[in-house]
C-alpha cells in the first residue's frame, strides 16, 4: 500500500463495542489511514450523510441499525464506497449474503490485524481507482465535446446542431449572447470538434488590455519595443495550427481592429516593431455580449472586420428564454458540485425548483451555477430547501401552491379523477421541461407507467 501517493483514505469503523472499535481504529491508523469511529449504526449513517468516506468497516450484528442496513445506506449515499463486514462464526451466512448485496468482503472475529490491513488496503485501492476513472471520464466529457453543453430546449438544440455542423470546418464564428450564457463553452466545443483539436486553443479577452499591450499580446513584438529585451511572439503565433478565441471583441480598439483585419486577410502577422511578417494558420472564433451591428453603425467597429469574423453567428439565448433547460442544469450542477466538494446533496425540493424556474437569471447559466454551488457547499441535510436559498432568490413572493393548497383543489371538484390525472401529469411534464425521467420520479411512478399515461392522454 503506498499511502504517500494518494491523499490518506478516510475509513469509518462501526461497532457497538467501543473497545473493539478502538482496536480496529488503532490498527488502521498505524497503516496511515484517517479513521473515524461510530458506536451505532444510526451514528454511522449520520456521519455518512455529513462526510466523505472511502471505506466503511462495520460489525454485522448491532442493536439499532445492523451492518446490512449500514451497507445499504452507505451504498445509496455513495455507490463508490466499499463496505467490509465484521462477523462472528455464527453469522457467516449473512455475511455471504451481504457480499451479494455489494459488500466488498467480510472478516471473521476475533480479528487478525494483518488480514484486516490487507483487506482494507485492497478496498481503498478499489475505491480510489474507481474515483479516478470516473473523474477522468467526467473531465473529458464535461469540459469538451457536446456532452458538456447541457440543454434540450428547442433553442439550445438548434444551437448545438449549428455548432456540430460548423465545428469541423474552418469557418470563423462570432458567438453572441448575454454574460454567462456559455459563449466560451461553445468556443471550446467548436475547437474540440474540429481537426485542430490536438493543437492549442487560446483565449484572449480584448477588454482587459490597453491598446498597445493588446497589440503585443495578439501579434507579438520585437526586442526594444516597450520594456521587452527580447523578441516576443504573440497569441497568433502561439495558437498556430489551432484556434484563437477573441473574447469581448466589441471592446477592441479601432487601430487593433485594422491590424487584425490585415492578419485575417493575409494569413500573416507582423510583430509590433518588425518588418518581416510571419505566416500563421489560426482559426479565429470571437465572442461579444454587445450588439456588434450597432457598434458598426456607430462607427466603433469596422464593418469589413465584422464580415470577416462573423461568417457564421451563433447566438446563445438568455436562460430566462429557455426555462425548460433549468431543471437539467440544476441536476448537472448538483452532480458537479457534489463531486467537487465531496458533498451528498440528493434532492432539490420542489419549492426550490419552482423558485429557480421563475427567477430571471440576469447572470444566466454562470449565476445558476454559482447559486447551486453555494447551496451545495453550505447544505447540512442532503436536501436543498427554501431556507438554503441565497437572499436574492429567497425574497421572491412565496408560491401560492405552498400557501393554500386547498383553494386551487376545491376549484377542481366536479371533474372526473381521470381528468385530474391528465392535468396533473401535463403540469408535471411542463415543470420538468418535458423530462420524463424526472417527471416519473416526481410523480412517484415508473417511467413505463408514465409513458403509457402520456399515450393514453395524448400528452406528446
Ligand atoms: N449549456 C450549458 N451547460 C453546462 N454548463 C454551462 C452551459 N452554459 C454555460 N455553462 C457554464 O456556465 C459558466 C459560464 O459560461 P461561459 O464562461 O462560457 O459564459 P460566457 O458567455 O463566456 O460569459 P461572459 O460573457 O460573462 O464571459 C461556465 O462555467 C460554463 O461551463
Ligand atoms: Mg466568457
Amino acid at each position: 500500500m503506498t499511502q504517500s501517493e494518494a491523499p490518506a483514505a478516510e475509513i469509518l469503523v462501526v461497532d457497538n463495542d467501543p473497545a473493539h472499535a478502538e482496536v480496529v481504529q488503532e490498527a488502521l491508523q498505524r497503516s496511515g489511514y484517517r479513521v473515524t469511529t461510530a458506536h451505532s449504526g444510526r451514528q454511522a449513517v449520520e456521519l455518512l450523510k455529513q462526510r466523505h468516506f472511502d471505506v466503511v468497516i462495520t460489525d454485522l450484528v448491532m442493536n439499532d441499525l445492523d451492518g446490512m442496513e449500514v451497507l445499504k445506506q452507505a451504498k445509496e449515499l455513495d455507490p463508490d464506497i466499499e463496505v467490509i463486514l465484521l462477523t462472528g462464526h455464527g453469522t457467516i451466512e449473512s455475511a455471504v449474503q451481504a457480499m451479494q448485496q455489494g459488500a466488498f468482503n467480510y472478516l471473521l472475529k476475533p480479528l487478525d490485524v494483518k488480514q484486516l490491513r490487507a483487506v482494507a488496503a485492497k478496498a481503498v485501492e478499489n475505491v480510489q481507482l474507481r474515483r479516478t476513472n470516473v473523474e477522468l471520464a467526467r473531465r473529458l466529457d464535461e469540459r469538451f465535446g457536446f456532452e458538456g453543453i447541457v440543454g434540450t430546449s428547442s433553442k439550445m438544440r438548434q444551437v448545438i446542431e449549428l455548432v456540430k455542423r460548423i465545428a469541423p470546418t474552418d469557418v470563423r464564428v462570432l458567438i453572441t449572447g448575454e454574460t454567462g450564457t456559455g459563449k466560451e463553452l461553445i468556443a471550446k466545443a467548436i475547437h474540440q470538434n474540429s481537426p485542430r483539436k490536438k493543437k492549442p486553443f487560446l483565449a484572449l479577452n480584448c477588454a482587459s488590455f490597453m491598446e498597445n499591450i493588446l497589440d503585443v499580446e495578439l501579434f507579438g513584438s520585437v526586442a526594444g519595443i516597450y520594456t521587452d529585451a527580447r523578441d516576443r511572439p504573440g497569441k497568433f503565433e502561439f495558437a498556430n495550427g489551432g484556434t484563437l478565441f477573441l473574447d469581448e471583441i466589441g471592446d477592441m480598439p479601432l487601430a487593433t481592429q485594422s491590424k487584425l483585419l490585415r492578419v485575417l486577410e493575409t494569413g500573416e502577422v507582423l510583430r509590433v516593431g518588425a518588418n518581416e511578417p510571419i505566416k500563421v494558420d489560426v482559426r479565429v472564433l470571437s465572442a461579444t455580449n454587445q450588439n456588434l451591428k450597432e457598434l458598426v453603425a456607430q462607427g466603433k467597429f469596422r464593418q469589413d472586420l465584422y464580415h470577416r469574423i462573423a461568417v457564421v453567428e451563433v447566438h446563445l439565448p438568455p436562460l430566462r428564454q429557455r426555462q425548460e433547460d433549468i431543471p437539467l442544469l440544476i441536476d448537472h450542477f448538483l452532480k458537479m458540485f457534489n463531486r467537487r466538494h465531496k458533498k451528498h446533496v440528493r434532492r432539490v425540493s420542489p419549492a426550490v425548483r419552482s423558485r429557480l424556474m421563475k427567477y430571471p437569471w440576469p447572470g444566466n447559466v454562470r449565476e445558476l451555477a454559482n447559486v447551486i454551488e453555494r447551496m451545495v457547499v453550505v447544505d447540512a441535510d442532503g436536501v436543498l430547501d427554501v431556507d438554503d436559498l441565497p437572499p436574492e432568490l429567497a425574497e421572491q413572493t412565496p408560491e401560492p401552491e405552498s400557501a393554500q393548497p386547498g383553494d386551487s383543489l376545491s376549484a377542481l371538484v366536479g371533474k372526473p379523477l381521470e381528468e385530474l390525472e391528465r392535468l396533473f401529469i401535463a403540469e408535471t411534464l411542463k415543470y420538468t421541461g418535458g423530462n420524463r425521467e424526472e417527471a416519473a420520479r416526481l410523480l412517484g411512478i415508473g417511467e413505463r407507467t408514465l409513458y403509457r399515461k402520456i399515450h393514453k392522454y395524448q400528452l406528446h
